[in-house]
């Protein structure tokens, strides 16, 4: 199923969050939806420049983080807190660990005033 097709994916304008709510060389989620289902939004940030993917990793389609918005981030990758897993911010796809090769999914979004909606002109 596409990511599109989810049940709690989000609007197309929906606000995720402020830019200054991402830690700068870390993560941010937002979630939508209830239970081990829901629709996870992860978001990396390096100064000015941000990325968008969905919470899911490739190898066990488990969120990258064990603990609420706890993101292992080293040298502009975040790292699964599974089995450690490495994904570079700028393409998300796994550089090294039982995935190599594989790549989180990116999600469409807008910057507009500071702030990060969901989804651009072709969602
Ligand atoms: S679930 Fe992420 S590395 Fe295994």
């Amino acid at each position: 199923m596409s990511w599109i097709e989810h049940r709690d994916c989000p609007k197309t304008g929906t606000r995720l969050c402020a830019l200054s709510d991402i830690p700068d060389q870390g993560g941010f989620e937002v979630a939508f939806g209830k239970g081990d289902e829901n629709f996870r939004i992860l978001l990396l940030r390096q100064g000015d420049l941000y990325w968008t993917y969905r919470n899911q990793c490739p190898h066990f389609s488990l969120p990258l983080n064990f603990h609420p918005q706890t993101f292992v981030v080293m040298d502009s990758m975040v790292i699964c807190a599974h089995h450690t897993a490495f994904f570079s911010f700028d393409d998300g796809v796994c550089v090294d660990g039982p995935c190599a090769g594989a790549g989180l999914t990116p999600l469409p979004s807008t910057f507009f005033g500071g702030e990060i909606y969901f989804g651009n002109s072709e969602t």
